[in-house]
């Protein structure tokens, strides 16, 4: 059966959790904060079932550097509890994610996507910019776009 599932806005100190554990194992925590984590404009959001947080999403103000002069969003920190994948719980994130960029008038919604999850931003209306790069330590990844008002 499919978890009711409560998505959120949440401190940055709450990712930290699943941000070490599935997207930086075995790092320093320091790995697991970004800059832009105490920001006025940045934005977490949690997804919560029966209590527990089981997958987390950070947004942040800044420009997709193919197009640097348009207001966007970066989505970073993109993650989901190993027991509860394939049962909606980044969906639930990502649609959340679009519906803030579309109600703070932001236009554009990217991110640096892992190629192992490009299939899973697709299934969103993400597509694919530019060629595969490398983040050193993390793998292989695609730059990817949105535009939340025709999502
Ligand atoms: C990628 C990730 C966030 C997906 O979370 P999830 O909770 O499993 O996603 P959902 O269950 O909401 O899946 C939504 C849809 O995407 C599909 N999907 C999920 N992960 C996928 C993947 N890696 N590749 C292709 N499709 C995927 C699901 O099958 C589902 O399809 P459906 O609507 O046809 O049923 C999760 O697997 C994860 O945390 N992975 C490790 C960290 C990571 O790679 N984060 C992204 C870094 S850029």
């Amino acid at each position: 059966m499919t978890k009711s599932i409560e998505v959120r806005s949440i401190t940055a100190a709450e990712t930290l959790p699943l941000r070490m554990s599935v997207l930086r194992p075995n790092r320093p925590v320091e790995i697991a904060r970004f800059p832009e984590d105490g920001f006025a404009t940045t934005r977490h959001f949690g997804a919560f079932s029966g209590g527990n947080l089981l997958g987390i999403a950070t947004l942040l103000r800044a420009a997709l550097p193919e197009q640097p002069g348009e207001l966007a969003l970066q989505l970073r920190g993109m993650a989901t509890a190993p027991e509860v994948r394939g049962k909606g719980f980044g969906r639930a994130l990502l649609l959340a994610c679009l519906a803030f960029a579309r109600e703070s008038d932001v236009p554009l919604l990217w991110c640096n996507a892992r190629t192992s999850g490009v299939g899973f931003y697709r299934k969103l209306g993400f597509e694919i910019i530019g060629a595969e790069f490398q983040v050193p330590d993390v793998g292989p990844h695609f730059r990817m776009q949105v535009r939340p008002a025709s999502q």
